[in-house]
């Protein structure tokens, strides 16, 4: 039997106000990515969703990216601990390099480059010497690429957005300030360059863990493409997380696009699916699924 998703159809935040659509501009911007499928607009979900039974004493996200969920959860000590996971070499570089005494390193490099295309083009064509040349330059390129896409195939913007050219998304200031705060509270967050997947098998039997699955969406033929157009590592064998998910003992809430398979999986596991609304990037209405288990949004 297929159920369809409900649609979540109006949000009521946690002091009771409702509304539609969740306000991006609200959500305070605490990633240095700008990270293709970024999950900025969920964090009052998540903030809800947390909120709903006690703290739980690890929060962890095995497809990390551009980690905003995971910063917010730490920053706002919705969990004690957060651990984040991601297989992508570069997209981790960065990460471990922020969290590392190297922090510092990266913001001088970060507030003394010179931005300008032939800059850009001669640092990333330079053979990094060090993990921390590598974040530096996983930066130089999310904030500098179309749409911070780094998947191999995606380009250097030449013209720009808001017609500002290739320094239209590089903010030193703002990063430096980023990066410099996620640095303050790095004794909060584990990162690990490792398989999601394997990840979450090892934790399965954690209770007091929560698990926020954020995968990259190349389920059906539509979501293969857009995941290989999005992410260097876009290969995932969806049925084993799905298996894995079932066999989790603490909480977790998964989302992805709307998709006929996924919706199949999600109910031959007996989770719950619903559908929520937001805006992407470029204003327009999307919808994705949020699976979980044993939570409900009506309140
Ligand atoms: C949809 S994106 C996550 C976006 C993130 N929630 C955000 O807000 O920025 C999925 C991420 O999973 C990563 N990934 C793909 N396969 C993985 C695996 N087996 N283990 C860990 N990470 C993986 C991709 O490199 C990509 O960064």
């Amino acid at each position: 039997m297929h159920t369809l998703p409900i649609q979540i159809p109006l949000w009521t935040d946690v002091q009771g106000r409702t509304e539609s659509l969740v306000n991006v501009a609200q959500v305070p911007q605490r990633s240095p990515f700008r990270y293709p499928g970024g999950k900025t607009w969920l964090v009052p979900y998540i903030r809800a969703w947390l909120k709903s039974s006690s703290t739980p004493k690890v929060f962890v996200e095995p497809f990390v990216g551009g980690g905003i969920i995971s910063l917010t959860v730490a920053f706002e000590e919705l969990a004690e601990h957060v651990v984040m996971a991601e297989l992508d070499k570069h997209v981790s570089a960065l990460w471990k390099t922020i969290l590392s005494v190297d922090s510092e390193w990266l913001i001088e490099r970060i507030l003394s480059f010179e931005m300008t295309a032939e800059a850009v083009q001669e640092e990333l064509m330079r053979t990094p010497e060090c993990e921390r040349e590598i974040g530096f330059q996983t930066l130089l390129r999310n904030r500098t690429c179309h749409g911070g896409i780094m998947a191999p195939g995606s380009g250097v913007m030449k013209h720009g957005e808001n017609g500002r050219g290739i320094a239209s998304r590089w903010y030193p200031k703002t990063l430096a300030t980023r990066i410099r705060r996620i640095a303050e509270i790095r004794s909060r967050i584990t990162f690990l360059n490792t398989d999601g997947l394997a990840l979450m098998q090892e934790r399965a039997s954690e209770r007091d863990t929560a698990f926020f699955l954020d995968p990259p969406y190349t389920a059906g033929k539509n979501g293969k493409r857009a995941g290989r157009r999005l992410y260097a590592c876009n290969e995932l064998d969806h049925e084993a997380l799905f298996e894995i998910a079932k066999s989790l003992t603490g909480r977790f809430l998964m989302t992805y696009d709307v998709a006929d398979e996924i919706v199949e999986m999600a109910n031959r596991s007996g989770f719950d699916v619903s559908t929520v609304s937001m805006k992407n990037t470029h204003h327009a209405q999307m919808h994705e699924l949020l699976i979980s288990q044993n939570f409900s949004w009506k309140k």
